[in-house]
């Protein structure tokens, strides 16, 4: 095949540029500096020019960017959610589109518990405490927060679980270490419920949407972003919730209904929220940072998979996947199969001559 032009939107770790230039890729970097994006001229403007786009979440990659390129032979997405693409409309049109699953599976499970033990701890508020040396004296009554494990009340917590796909699972897993009772909810993943459920160490059960929110005392969001979860968590769902639970969400911001969730927060209708994700990255709504004067939120930039090893592993299977884009092979993580037996595939690989 000619010399393959991988267009990168944004700088990603070394190891990614690594394996496009030994692939023989002539790379091109739409921005380098990692406090800014870039805008959408830039992006039709550099998929124009390349064979491959190798996008990040922060791109919306629409039709009209797909259609920019007739002979575009794929989207390498760097990251798992790919909601950022219109993958319906590059399966129209012929163009595979892949992510970077599983590698970010511990780590995303990872943060979620440190959300969850830094809302019910008051990691945050105790962390200022100290620096802002407001610690004269110990006292029984010192930032009281809530258990996560039975603790002194001897009660088993219930952790409920929306969205039981791998990550959902694996932040099942580190449940049986805290002895919770875990609940799970996911229409599109019963068996996998189902065979955890099977195993009575993981006191696990599958549960309604709507019961899995009343008895919940942590819920712990893990959906990928579709039209049928968009704002699946609105008022009516916070209603349902515990006045003393706690909302945790490391999926995609635009799973909450976020102003729906200020209101609650402020009125106190649930005890606290914990958020990697944001409805309007990276704007949050009005109310929702001053809330930290009451305690009750944690706010973090949607640094799930930000460990050093995992962003790593996610540049090189992203990078992978833009090869196999480039050479015309099926792509190890393609997230839309059913396009390699359109007629637009083959044409779009007729058109480019790959
Ligand atoms: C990050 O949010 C990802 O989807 O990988
Ligand atoms: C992540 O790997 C998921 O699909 O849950």
């Amino acid at each position: 095949m000619p010399e393959g032009r991988v267009f990168v939107t944004r700088r990603l770790p070394d190891v990614a540029f690594d394996i496009l230039r030994d692939a023989g890729a002539i790379v091109t970097i739409g921005q380098s500096d990692e406090e800014k994006g870039l805008d959408r001229e830039a992006v039709i403007a550099g998929v124009r020019n390349a064979d491959v786009l190798l996008s990040l979440l922060t791109e919306p990659i629409d039709r009209e960017v797909l259609q920019s390129n007739p002979t575009l032979l794929g989207v390498a997405n760097y990251a798992v959610g790919f909601n950022n693409i219109d993958a319906d409309a590059a399966t129209e049109l012929g163009i595979p589109v892949t992510n970077t699953p599983g590698v970010l599976t511990d780590t995303t499970a990872d943060l979620t518990w440190a959300l969850l033990l830094g809302i019910a701890r008051r990691i945050p508020e105790a962390h200022r405490y100290m620096v802002d040396g407001r610690y004269k004296i110990w006292g029984p009554n010192l930032l009281l927060g809530e258990d996560v494990s039975p603790g002194g009340s001897g009660r088993r917590k219930v952790l409920g679980i929306i969205g039981y796909g791998r990550i959902g699972a694996a932040v099942a897993r580190r449940a049986i270490g805290f002895d919770m009772d875990v609940l799970a909810y996911d229409p599109h993943n019963q068996p996998a419920i189902d065979s955890d459920a099977a195993d009575p160490s993981r006191h696990l059960r599958s549960a309604s949407l709507d019961e899995l929110l009343s008895e919940s005392d942590f819920v712990s969001l893990h959906p990928l972003l579709t039209p049928e979860t968009h704002h699946m968590i609105s008022e009516r769902e916070l209603k349902l919730m515990k006045a003393t639970a706690y909302l945790i969400n490391v999926a995609r911001g635009p799973v909450v209904d976020e102003a729906a969730l200020v209101q609650a927060l402020q009125r106190r209708t649930i005890a606290g929220a914990a958020l990697d994700v944001y409805e309007d990255e990276p704007r949050m709504a009005p109310g929702l940072a001053e809330l930290d004067s009451s305690g009750n939120v944690l706010l973090v930039p949607h640094i799930a998979s930000a460990t050093r090893d995992t962003r790593d592993r996610m540049a090189s299977i992203a990078a992978t996947n833009a090869v196999a884009h480039l050479r015309a092979e099926r792509a190890p993580n393609v997230v839309n199969p059913s396009v390699y037996d359109t007629a637009a595939y083959r044409a779009r690989l007729d058109a480019s001559g790959a």
